[in-house]
């Protein structure tokens, strides 16, 4: 059984949603038996490695007025899945070109429920019209994202980029050429915001 929930340190009534995202997790591990959406080696501890680090930027966007968010490369759903259970006003565009992952993402999202979700398949064509917020983790490097959000974006509003080391970070900041941008230590990696 999941219980990894009771240690999210968030101040949210989890009674209502932790069964969300039990039935996420189920689900995530079921399929990754056979599809290989997330490493075999992260699966014991598919909480602290996967949710706990999605969520990192719940504090962040739940201030944001911006009501859309893409997840560039989003996968298994990471961070998306977590983050719009915890923000239903808000609406999470899961890009991705992969099929196996598009379809567990279009199973998943019906089976939770998730109306504030839409699965996009990049290879038939993108671009969003609406001001949004980019979210996105593990997918490529500063400068690859960029030129990803100039093909299917009109306006990005900010960008929260979950990544690891601080050093290649920076080094990917420079390469971008980004001159306003912050870098939070987080449980897990960081977070990089500009
Ligand atoms: C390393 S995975 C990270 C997945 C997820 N964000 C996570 O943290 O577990 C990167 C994902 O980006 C997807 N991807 C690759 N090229 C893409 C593109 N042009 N647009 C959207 N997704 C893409 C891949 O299929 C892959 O699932």
């Amino acid at each position: 059984m999941l219980t990894g929930y009771k240690s999210l340190k968030y101040n949210y009534s989890m009674t209502h949603f932790s069964p969300i995202l039990d039935e996420y997790l189920e689900e995530l591990l079921l399929w990754n038996k056979s599809f290989n959406l997330i490493g075999k080696s992260t699966e014991k501890e598919i909480w602290k490695t996967h949710i706990e680090n999605s969520l990192e930027i719940l504090s962040f966007l739940e201030n944001e007025d911006c009501p859309n968010v893409v997840d560039i490369g989003s996968g298994a759903g990471l961070p998306s899945i977590p983050l719009s259970i915890f923000l239903p006003k808000k609406i999470f565009y899961l890009t991705e070109v992969n099929s196996k992952k598009l379809a567990f993402l279009t199973f998943v999202i019906k089976k939770l429920n998730l109306n504030n979700t839409i699965v996009v398949n990049i290879n038939e064509g993108f671009y969003l019209e609406d001001e949004c917020i980019v979210v996105s983790r593990a997918f490529s490097d500063i400068k690859t994202i960029i030129n990803w959000e100039k093909k299917h974006l009109k306006s990005v509003f900010k960008n929260y980029l979950l990544k690891g080391r601080e050093e290649k970070i920076k080094e990917e900041i420079k390469e971008a050429k980004i001159e306003k941008y912050e870098i939070i230590n987080l449980n897990r990696g960081r977070l990089v915001i500009f």
